[in-house]
């Protein structure tokens, strides 16, 4: 064995050591019990421009099993647009929240209309997501938002592969999420991440407005993950 060979064998071993070590502090991101955060959102086909932006905060607080997604003018969110003919029919894109409720039902709220409705409860599966809902998540490498790394998880969820992006403090980064149906567009949010805040957000913002009263006429199934 030459000198320089043992060399090149020295440095393999220093990189595989770093490597290995690097893994290793790489464990899924465990989400803290409570936090709140806003966003912007876009909706997009493979390679092309958006579709629709819009801005959101979501608020969460899984100690109380309570969480709320507000999604801003413009948004075309799934469970809002499924109900906005109902709830909202002059402007089907206008602001709309998601509640998981202490009730543990989940409502649809159109604000500017007060108009809400439930589309389905704990017992049909939409319940809120869960702290560890990434516990068996791949890593696929960093990417920089708003100027910091940014570590990459992926799952698989039930209608799309979904991405979370998180910086080594675990504040959020990105998420987005790939149907399984090519046809449906990819939903990205990005994270205003000065934006974070992990303190248990105020209790006044999950309770269900006076006039969620009702079921709604199209019920939806399984909304497990990020809605
Ligand atoms: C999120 O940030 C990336 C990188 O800065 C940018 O390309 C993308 O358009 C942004 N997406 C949204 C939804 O704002
Ligand atoms: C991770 O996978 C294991 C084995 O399939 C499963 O039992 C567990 O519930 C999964 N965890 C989550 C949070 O989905
Ligand atoms: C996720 O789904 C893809 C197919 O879309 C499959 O190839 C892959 O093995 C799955 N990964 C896990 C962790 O289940």
């Amino acid at each position: 064995m030459t000198c320089a060979m043992l060399k090149v064998l020295l440095l393999l071993h220093l990189t595989t050591t770093v490597l290995v070590a690097k893994a290793s502090f790489l464990t899924p991101p465990l989400w803290p019990s409570s936090y709140s955060v806003d966003f912007q959102e876009e909706g997009h086909a493979p390679g092309s421009k958006p579709l629709y932006t819009n801005k959101g905060s979501w608020y969460y607080d899984f100690k109380q099993n309570i969480g709320r997604f507000d999604k801003g003018a413009g948004q075309h969110d799934f469970a809002c647009q499924q109900q906005a003919h109902h709830l909202s029919p002059n402007d089907l894109h206008a602001p709309c929240q998601l509640l998981f409720a202490k009730d543990t039902n989940m409502y649809v709220i159109y604000p500017n209309t007060k108009a809400c409705c439930t589309p389905c409860g704990e017992k049909e599966f939409c319940s809120l997501i869960k702290p560890n809902w990434l516990s068996n998540s791949t890593y696929v490498g960093t990417r920089v938002y708003e100027g910091n790394a940014c570590y990459g998880w992926e799952i698989n969820g039930s209608t799309s592969k979904d991405y979370w992006f998180a910086t080594k403090m675990n504040v959020p980064c990105e998420y987005h999420q790939i149907p399984y149906k090519v046809s449906e567009a990819i939903v990205s949010m990005n994270f205003t991440q000065e934006s974070y805040k992990t303190d248990e957000p105020d209790q006044s913002l999950f309770l269900i407005p006076s006039y969620c009263k009702e079921k709604c006429p199209s019920a939806m199934h399984s909304l497990h993950a990020f809605p």
